[in-house]
């Protein structure tokens, strides 16, 4: 298995290119099951899980070509074979669960194995579930699956989210598309990448309104056609490489960046003592001055501090001055990589869903493993701000999201390298 060694290194200084965002195009690759046409997507992110849903979609009998070096994404949901989501393949990754509503809304019948993913949580389906029954379908588990059927179609209702889910607003907004009538979702997620897939079902006929609000409207239409659609540029993406210049210091420009965006997270950069400014091609992001100031942070949906980014705040966190507390309410079991940060010399107390992190004046390199895709990445970025050496184990995790991150890294100056395993 594949490591990466991280050697402390000073300053960061150059521009990092922002990819497409994965969640975002995870969304938006099964909203092409709606569609007798083709879809095609833009400025795709180039990672293993959006191979993993290319091989779902195939699975289901979809064609999926990677164009242009694997930016362009053309798919086409003409003759699909199969409405089963297998267990081998969804076990890989949670989000294989977004083919539930659009198989669902088009065929009105769909299997769904219960996803895996990253370790972070129960994480269960319930609200998809619910949400989907209040359109219509009838829902059962059976032997690890999802048996969902529609036999009369689906028809629009107002209905109401216990809790404002990213999965379940994306898979019943795709399911509302094709229902007959009209669809209120209330406490709808509002994060940017519901709001790109709501843009891209509207190109492909779509009638919605509301996206980027905690009520989106959709009235059903008979069919939807193909489209064109560029993906949103990844915030999460985004936000890790602009704690780079954070946590080592120097001026990084991440381009494509966008303020509205992670507007919250740049809001506890600048209260920790980091600038961040937009320029005409991105955010720059410097820190000029000493070490940076505690702050605490809560995770909330959007527009609230993204639970994706707070793995990556604690590594920032470890070294600042004072202490700080960092509660984490979007997962339970998302503080994995706080024993490996204190590997690294940190000082940090975990009590159920709170870490309390003591800056310390410098971490000290450590081997160290990956436990989950954002916690990778957090001992990458810690590694560069420590003394010495750090081996992180078990990256595979980081190829689910992050694309060239070694190349990207050493080309604002990180001394990174990616060690070919055994
Ligand atoms: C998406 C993101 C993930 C991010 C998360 C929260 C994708 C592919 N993944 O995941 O990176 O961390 O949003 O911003 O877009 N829950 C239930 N029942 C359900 C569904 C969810 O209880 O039916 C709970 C989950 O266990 C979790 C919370 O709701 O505690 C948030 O989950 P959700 O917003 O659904 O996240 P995902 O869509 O899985």
């Amino acid at each position: 298995m594949d490591s990466i060694l991280v050697t402390g290194n000073g300053p960061l200084n150059g521009q990092i290119p922002i990819a497409g965002a994965k969640n975002a195009c995870l969304t938006l690759m099964p909203a092409t099951l709606l569609s007798e046409e083709p879809l095609t997507l833009t400025n795709a992110p180039r990672l293993s899980d959006i191979k993993t849903m290319t091989a779902l979609l195939q699975s289901l009998g979809a064609e999926v070509s990677s164009l242009q070096d694997g930016q362009v994404i053309a798919m086409s949901s003409h003759d699909l074979t199969s409405q089963t989501a297998d267990y081998e393949i969804v076990r890989k990754m949670r989000a294989s669960n977004l083919v539930l509503g659009p198989l669902l809304a088009r065929f009105g019948e769909a299997v769904v194995s219960l996803p895996g993913g990253c370790a972070i949580g129960a994480r269960p389906m319930d609200l998809h579930v619910e949400g989907l029954e209040a359109l219509g379908a009838e829902i059962e588990l059976e032997d690890g699956y999802l048996h969902a059927k529609a036999p009369g179609g689906l028809k629009g209702a107002v209905h109401e989210m216990r809790f404002a889910s990213v999965g379940a607003t994306e898979n019943i907004v795709m399911a509302a598309t094709l229902a007959k009538g009209t669809t209120v979702l209330k406490n709808a997620a509002r994060e940017p990448e519901i709001v790109d897939l709501v843009e891209c079902l509207r190109k492909m006929g779509a009638q919605i309104s509301g996206e980027g609000t905690s009520t989106i409207e959709i009235q059903g239409v008979d069919r939807l056609h193909g489209a064109t659609h560029q993906v949103v540029t990844d915030r999460i993406e985004l936000g890790t490489y602009m704690l780079a210049p954070a946590i080592c210091g120097g001026e990084v420009e991440l381009l494509g960046g966008r303020m509205s965006l992670v507007e919250s997270f740049a809001e506890k950069l600048d209260a920790a003592g980091v600038d961040v400014v937009q320029t005409k091609d991105g955010l720059k992001v410097a820190r000029k001055n000493g070490r940076v100031r505690s702050v605490d942070v809560v995770t909330e949906p959007f527009p609230g501090f993204p639970t994706d980014l707070q793995a990556q705040m604690m590594a920032l966190m470890c070294t600042a001055e004072g202490t700080s507390v960092l509660e984490e309410r979007i997962f339970e079991n998302r503080f994995m990589h706080a024993p490996e940060l204190v590997r690294m010399g940190a000082n940090i107390e975990v009590h159920g869903g709170t870490a309390t992190v003591t800056g310390v004046e410098s971490l000290k390199g450590a081997p160290v493993m990956a436990t989950d895709l954002r916690a990778s990445v957090s001992l990458i970025l810690a590694g560069m701000a420590a003394e010495g050496e750090t081996t992180v184990s078990r990256v595979y995790h980081l190829d689910r999201g992050y694309e060239h991150v070694v190349r990207k890294l050493e080309g604002v100056g990180a001394k990174i390298e990616r060690i070919k395993g055994q």
